[in-house]
């Protein structure tokens, strides 16, 4: 099944509660929250007091997605602001496995992300760790870029090494995605996507209806 994880980085931060309480009611089945920190990422968006005051508004999923240097360190707090998946990038500057052992320790799921320059094979090593891998469809930092159509050969390689190995594991995508793109992707294997502008830039049903038509 496929599953819409709206971004909220594309959404009007004035009425977060509002936005996200209306992706709930459009179908949505998670909350994309994109955490970033000024260097990882050129880009600077919220914390998580910001996700503790948002978990007040709406008992959707919370997956966040963290693009920050040192996720170690802020995991727990926001493991205490409610996140339900937390994913990190492969590239930051952490311990793969012993952060991977953080979050799951938690009792929250892990995801591992991968940039578009990062090859598949990186992540291999963790596949029987995770719940999510995260191929990010543009650079990550920034919403309305345009779909990276050279992703796809990675989503098929992970999809293939998790079917090879006997895992269910979710493949988000995340970048671009649009009812354009998003049948690229689910052929590729994915089963989560990610969605700003597309969601937020006109009617969320619709959007999310769109969407989810294209499995
Ligand atoms: C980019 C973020 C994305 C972004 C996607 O670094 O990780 O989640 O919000 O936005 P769209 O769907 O507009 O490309
Ligand atoms: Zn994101």
């Amino acid at each position: 099944m496929i599953k819409i994880s709206p971004s909220v980085l594309a959404s009007d931060f004035s009425k977060l509660g509002e936005e996200a309480v209306s992706c709930e009611k459009a179908g949505a089945d998670m909350l994309h929250i994109d955490v970033m920190d000024g260097h990882f990422v050129p880009n600077i968006t919220l914390g998580a007091p910001i996700v503790t005051s948002l978990r007040k508004c709406t008992s959707l999923v919370f997956d966040i997605h963290l693009m920050i240097c040192d996720p170690m360190k802020y995991i727990p707090d926001f493991v205490k602001a409610g996140a339900d998946i937390i994913t990190f990038h492969i590239e930051s500057d952490c311990d793969v496995k012993k952060t991977v052992e953080l979050i799951k320790s938690a009792g929250v799921k892990a995801g591992i992300s991968l940039k578009p320059g990062t090859p598949a094979e990186e992540v291999f090593p963790y596949l029987e760790d995770i719940d999510m891998v995260l191929v990010m469809t543009v650079e990550p930092g920034f919403g309305g870029q345009s779909f990276m159509e050279d992703q796809l050969s990675k989503i098929c390689l992970i999809r293939k090494e998790c079917s090879l190995r006997g895992l269910d594991t979710d493949i988000q995508v995340d970048g671009g995605i649009t009812d354009q793109t998003a049948p690229l992707v689910i052929k590729a294997g994915a089963n989560v996507l990610v969605a700003g502008s597309f969601v937020f830039k006109g009617n969320k049903k619709e959007a999310i209806d769109s969407l989810k038509k294209q499995n």
